[in-house]
């Protein structure tokens, strides 16, 4: 039996597009028949509720990681209408002021025990449940949810810009923590202006990152005039099958799952 995979979606920066890339890579992954739960780690601020419109939870993610739920009650089942095998379920990080205070005047010993219920999600989901994805929607930098994070997925995906500081974080990021770690890291450089800085074409782009980086890269997604404009209302991999934006998603998932064979 091939177990399911955990990815941590990650960055050194905000805004690089770390949410978007969860929100439609879990959304491509269900067209294409898997059953996947997408878990919100951004706990100091949380973005899948607004993006999902789910507006209240009986649980939070942040009471399964506190202790005071299963994992099943901390779950959303939202399969209903998918016309495929696939399966969506979401853990939301509470967007409440109180909760974000809350999560961020946790001390060491909760960092702990919230990283081994984050381990436990193996066995629970992925072994019990038949998962085939969970995807990890984190902060970005070295907050302590996002290195327990990392250090508890197979495969960290990395968004990334062409941002002077962005980079720079970015490649010691690479050097420092996820090398640390030993874990399988992939680039996704977002938000690439072709046609603004054109000296550079695709090719000149993919040399540039692999330089860059020296890590394999996942994809490449331009700046997108069209997902700006919907402001987080659309999610494209779901309600915009023909947009470029979704091929990109789809060739991703793909690659993802092939390095699973
Ligand atoms: N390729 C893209 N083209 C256009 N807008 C993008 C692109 N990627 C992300 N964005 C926009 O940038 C903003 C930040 O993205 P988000 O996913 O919230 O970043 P993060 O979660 O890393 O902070 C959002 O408004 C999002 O729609
Ligand atoms: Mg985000």
């Amino acid at each position: 039996m091939v177990l399911g995979r955990i990815i941590a979606v990650h960055s050194y920066k905000g805004g690089t597009g770390k949410t978007l890339l969860s929100v439609n890579l879990a959304a491509t992954f269900v067209k294409h028949g898997k059953k996947v739960c997408l878990l919100d780690l951004d706990f100091r601020a949380p973005s899948l509720s607004t993006i999902l419109k789910i507006e209240k939870a009986e649980h939070w993610f942040n009471d399964y990681l506190n202790g005071t739920c299963e994992i099943d009650k901390a779950l959303i089942d939202l399969s209903d209408g998918i016309n495929n095998d696939g399966k969506l379920f979401v853990g939301l990080a509470n967007p409440a002021t109180e909760a974000i205070r809350d999560i961020s005047a946790k001390d060491r010993k909760w960092e702990m025990r919230a990283l081994g219920r984050l381990l436990a999600l193996r066995n629970s989901l992925l072994n019990d449940k038949g998962f085939d994805y969970l995807i990890f929607d984190t902060s970005p930098g070295l907050q302590y949810s996002s290195i327990n994070a990392i250090v508890s997925a197979d495969l960290v995906i990395v968004a990334t810009t062409f941002d002077k500081s962005d980079v720079d974080g970015t490649r010691r990021m690479l050097r420092e923590l996820y090398d640390l770690f030993e874990k399988k890291t992939e680039i996704v450089l977002n938000k690439v202006l072709y046609d603004v800085s054109s000296k550079f074409g695709k090719e000149e782009v993919q040399t540039r990152i692999k330089d860059i980086y020296q890590v394999p890269i996942l994809g490449i997604i331009p700046c997108f005039c069209d997902v700006s404009k919907a402001e987080g209302n659309i999610i494209f991999a779901q309600e915009r099958l023909e947009h470029p934006f979704t091929k990109i998603l789809d060739e991703m998932a793909y690659k993802i799952d092939n390095n699973k064979a």
